[in-house]
């Protein structure tokens, strides 16, 4: 009695902290807030249902047995279900595979409405261990938040600069594969403005659990002037620290790594730094974006994501403090 109220005790507790879990704020693919998780839920809800009739009678029905095999003798069973044979094939083949082809065909139907193409807004996203690069038409380029205008749809071709990772947005929609070398395609519409969190969805090393993205859909107009101030060039530093600050940039390694546009600053490896200060995260969501993280970053970005590709640095506290301010002045220009 002892042992067994201690093991009620832990297993309440275990079901207490798993509870706690379901009502934090992370985004559920249960919660969908656009037309493409919606065509995926209208698949998993059946599934769930016919999956939870069928496991309701399967325990009924052995319960049953179990109950009546208690009562009646061995040699009862066979007079008793004359038709258990035939019971075994209707439903271990027919009804089972009923079932399961059906869903096949529906999924497949339902699956097929989702991949149908359809005009829209056209990004690219590439992904990168482990951060995604978003391209956009104009000629805009950002790392790890994804804009949209809401109510609008955006079709978006994907692909990586080295291994497979997934793009998952839950709450708008299934996860899409980036695959280096190939290009594939997904699309998102968010049906209100809000910021969506995304993930990374396959297993891609180290940092996979660091490698998360928001998408941000913008009310229409918020969009397009965002999309067009992204596109442009980088704000000019306005102060003799800035100015500092971005030599220290350009005359270090930053500039092996990182573009800023408007500068000779161009490299890809990296994210592209032009409007940096407009985000909100640092190493793909790991860490708020703010001038003591950004300087602690910058000393020692492994600290925050082991294995990350951008090394230590050895710059002065002085030369350090220059460049944090000029990164946070590479907003948009005031209006
Ligand atoms: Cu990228 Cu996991």
């Amino acid at each position: 009695m002892k042992g067994e109220r201690a093991y009620l005790r832990r297993f309440s507790v275990l079901l207490l902290i798993a509870l706690a879990g379901c009502a934090t704020k992370s985004p559920s693919l249960l919660d969908a807030k656009g037309p493409a998780e919606r065509t995926a839920s209208s698949i998993w809800w059946p599934m769930v249902w016919v999956a939870t009739a069928v496991t309701v009678f399967v325990v009924v029905m052995g319960a049953y047995g179990v109950v009546r095999g208690r009562r009646i003798r061995e040699e009862d069973i066979r007079r008793d279900v004359p038709w258990g044979d035939r019971f075994i094939l209707i439903a271990g083949l027919g009804v089972s595979g009923a079932i399961l082809i059906g869903f096949f065909v529906f999924s497949l139907a339902r699956a097929a409405t989702l991949a149908r193409a359809q005009p829209g807004l056209e990004i690219t996203v590439i992904g990168h261990d482990w951060w995604w690069e978003i391209r956009y038409p104009n000629g805009a380029v950002t790392a790890n938040e994804i804009h949209i205008p809401a109510g609008q749809r955006v079709n978006i071709s994907l692909t990586s600069v080295d291994v497979i990772h997934s793009l998952w947005v839950p709450q708008l929609g299934p996860k899409i594969d980036l695959i280096p070398g190939r290009t594939t395609h997904a699309w998102l519409k968010a049906d209100q403005p809000g910021e969506y969190r995304g993930q990374c969805a396959e297993y891609c090393g180290l940092q996979h659990a660091h490698m998360a993205f928001f998408v941000i859909a913008d009310p229409p107009n918020d969009f397009v002037t965002w999309m067009a101030n992204t596109a442009n060039p980088a704000t000019p530093p306005s102060s003799a620290l800035a100015m500092q600050g971005q030599n220290v940039f350009l005359s270090n390694t930053c500039i092996g790594c990182h573009a800023i546009k408007g500068t000779p600053a161009n490299a890809t490896l990296g994210p592209d730094l032009t409007h940096m200060a407009t985000r909100t995260t640092l190493g793909a969501g790991t860490i708020p974006l703010n001038a003591n993280t950004l300087a602690a970053w910058i000393r020692n970005p492994g600290q925050f994501k082991p294995g990350v590709t951008m090394p230590p640095t050895t710059l002065t506290s002085q030369e350090l403090n220059a460049l944090v301010t000029y990164l946070l002045s590479l907003g948009f220009p005031a209006r």
